[in-house]
């Protein structure tokens, strides 16, 4: 298989969000695993349904390559944590990896960095892979903070034991989630960029260069072949899109 990055498989990510109910999941799981297996895959595949799917998919997705995956965790193994699924759970239903920090978790519940790093502590301890979520807002990109953010993000977000085997980073643009917008070309490049370097600076280069950073925001078949192009992009987290298996199975096959 080869890939653009020898060291960095790309991973295409579906985030389904609060997206389908039983039927729905299963058929559109059914048709991932079946399409990817009429090609040569250059990339990793997953799908992060939500809790009450993640069983049924797990059995949808049975004897093919497409990955499972959950969208947020707990911070704690189990006990008196009403409403919370723990790590330990997801890896039992079948979930390899967990989205974490996203910033609709961010902003709809409250979640702070060291939270998310506390849940992928305990995640990281339960097997699973984490997908780290950063990105800014429109109002902190206008006046000039991106960087700054994003810098902040990572250093309090990411525990200091991850590495490319446990960890990928999402770079999310806040305001390009679900907006049809995206980042120039040269933005995503210059902002994939800084974000190995704050990676080299907080974990050390070997670590920092096997970790994959995926982009995420608007990601679609038209604009997929042309970001997944640019260096230190490694693949992408897929919102809308990835509830079409037609959309979907376009922005896989764009992975060079
Ligand atoms: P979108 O969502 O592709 O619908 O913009 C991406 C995400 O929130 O992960």
């Amino acid at each position: 298989m080869a890939y653009k990055h020898k060291v960095r498989k790309p991973l295409i990510a579906g985030n389904w969000k609060m997206n389908d109910l039983k039927g729905d999941a299963r058929s559109l799981a059914k048709s991932i695993a079946l399409e990817t297996k009429k090609i040569d895959l250059n990339c990793e595949v997953l799908i992060c349904p939500p809790f009450t799917v993640l069983s049924g998919v797990k059995n949808a997705l049975w004897g093919s390559n497409v990955k499972l995956g959950a969208q947020d965790c707990s911070w704690a193994e189990n006990g008196a944590h009403t409403g919370d699924i723990s790590p330990v759970m997801l890896k039992e239903v079948g979930c390899e990896y967990v989205i974490l920090g996203h910033s609709e978790r961010r902003t709809d519940h409250k979640e702070t960095s060291s939270m998310v790093r506390s849940k992928a502590k305990a995640a990281h301890k339960a097997g699973l892979r984490t997908i780290i979520c950063i990105g800014e807002t429109l109002a902190e990109r206008e006046a000039g903070l991106a960087k700054e953010v994003c810098e902040k993000q990572i250093m309090t977000s990411v525990p200091k034991e991850s590495n490319g085997g446990n960890t990928v980073i999402a770079y999310e643009p806040v305001w390009a989630i679900g907006t049809g917008k995206t980042p120039t070309p040269d933005e995503v490049e210059d902002m994939h960029a800084f974000i190995r370097s704050v990676l080299v600076k907080k974990l050390g280069a070997m670590p920092a260069v096997r970790m994959r950073i995926l982009y995420g925001g608007s990601m679609k078949p038209s604009n997929a072949e042309q970001l997944l192009s640019l260096k230190d992009v490694d693949g992408g987290l897929i919102g809308g899109a990835s509830l079409k298996v037609e959309d979907f199975m376009s922005i896989i096959k764009k992975v060079k």
